[in-house]
């Protein structure tokens, strides 16, 4: 069959290499992809928020299966909108896209579903929010409402902090309208970890699990990015506390949002914090996380575009009948390589070498975020460039895999964390 992935990051290559290793792909479409992607897709310049052009896309080339990367396509419609065509398609409709486009109707759900999450209020009108951390004091956690590409959100330690947020998100607008309405919470501690499934609204199937690195620097410090490397699986989830998980969180979201009238498919993703009252759910993403996708598909023994096409067909009892999915013992490592200067300002058109080299590395592969084709050359374009993934029998192993072959890798300004994974080894 033909299939056609939506996006352009890390996490499009992830899914292009493994849905490429499937005996259903006959042909790989990706729009808009890149120059990695291009090695196992035939890339066409269709931007992801194009919805039109990409249905149209979609008809010309006969496109039997479309896979949907990010969440902005989703939330706009994407799937709706295939449907409506009779073409096939991977993911969660506009209004279960809701779950991630809107974090105020995330929290309502949970509160409605006792899903676990911080406690919150949520205001529409600057001056109650000023007051309401006036009265309540710091830290805090403000977030604005709508889709802000992950950076919506502020941890204010102080109340000198918590008020300069609310007056950037809801007077100076700059999200938007996605800033009209914010929520504040209560501040949680502790580890965070990322539980994926796929699901078609009655069977759920568990991903692996995994940590991102989401701070630039070593140590966690710094400011937030997309993603500085992910690592699975994440020992700090043990089987009793990833059971609670699925209970608490994930079948009371999906079982919720049936009860009120969305069938939730595809991947849901929950953010947890694991803190010493329990895990609570800090958000949830309606798409595959990225870079946690990275280092979680060199892992999957199954085939990815099976699960997906069942998931699609409302037929995931028929992958949990044969076991759910299999996995590789070992553990993954992704180290993210990104541009200097990201999350700010960067450079883009650097050149890429030792490409050729890590090709060659077994255990190792090397994902495509941001990179561009110049005669023969791989040149970064964007923030964070490529995704190194390593495997090995232990954590301790996979990180020393997959920092071998960063260190074959070299652009001008490369930036990279030192530390990923090393939480596990603790
Ligand atoms: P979110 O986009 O909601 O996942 O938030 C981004 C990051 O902000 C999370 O990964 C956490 O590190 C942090 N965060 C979000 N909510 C809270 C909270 N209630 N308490 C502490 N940190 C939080
Ligand atoms: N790794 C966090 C995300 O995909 O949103």
């Amino acid at each position: 069959m033909k299939v056609l992935i939506i996006g352009s990051g890390g996490r499009e290559h992830a899914l292009a290499w493994k849905i490429a290793q499937s005996s259903l792909a006959d042909k790989l479409f990706c729009a808009p992809g890149n120059a990695g992607i291009s090695r196992v897709a035939e890339c066409t310049d269709i931007k992801a928020e194009d919805i039109k052009g990409l249905l149209a896309f979609a008809k010309k080339e006969r496109i039997d299966f479309t896979v949907v990367g990010p969440e902005i396509p989703l939330s706009l419609g994407i799937v709706d909108e295939f449907q409506n065509h009779k073409l096939k398609v991977f993911g969660p409709n506009k209004k279960a896209a809701r779950l991630e486009a809107s974090k105020v109707f995330a929290k309502q759900l949970m509160a409605r579903y006792q899903v676990p999450t911080a406690d919150f209020k949520i205001f529409d009108n600057l001056e109650e929010a000023k007051r309401h951390i006036e009265k309540n004091g710091a830290p805090c956690v403000i977030k604005a409402d709508g889709l802000a590409a992950g950076k919506g959100v502020v941890v204010a330690k102080s109340q000198e902090e918590a008020t300069a947020a609310l007056k950037s998100i809801m007077q100076d607008k700059v999200f938007g309208d996605a800033g009209a309405r914010v929520i504040i919470e209560d501040c949680l501690e502790g580890q965070e970890a990322s539980i994926i499934v796929v699901t078609d609204s009655r069977e759920v199937i568990p991903l692996a699990c995994s940590q991102d690195h989401k701070r630039i620097y070593d140590g966690d410090l710094g400011p937030n990015t997309g993603g500085m490397g992910a690592y699975s699986p994440a020992p700090i989830v043990s089987n009793e506390l990833f059971k609670e998980i699925m209970d608490k969180v994930i079948h009371r979201t999906i079982d919720g949002l049936a009860r009120e009238g969305i069938d939730y498919k595809g991947i849901l993703y929950a953010g947890i914090m694991l803190t010493k009252e329990g895990p609570r759910t800090l958000e949830f993403n309606v798409r595959f996380g990225d870079p946690e996708t990275q280092a979680i598909l060199p892992r999957l023994k199954s085939d990815l575009l099976e699960v997906m096409l069942a998931a699609s067909e409302q037929k995931l009892n028929n992958v949990s009948r044969l076991g759910g999915l299999s996995w590789d013992s070992r553990a993954c490592v992704c180290v993210v390589m990104a541009s200097k200067g990201y999350p700010g300002d960067y450079q883009k058109g650097q050149e890429i070498s030792g490409l050729d080299e890590t090709a060659k590395m077994k255990d190792v592969v090397v994902f495509h975020a941001a990179t561009a084709d110049s005669k023969g050359k791989y040149l970064t374009s964007g923030g964070r460039v490529l995704g190194v993934a390593g495997l090995g029998n232990t954590i301790y192993d996979a990180i020393s895999r997959s920092y071998q072959a960063v260190d074959k890798i070299s652009f001008e300004g490369a930036h990279y964390r030192k530390d990923i994974g090393k939480k596990a080894l603790a």
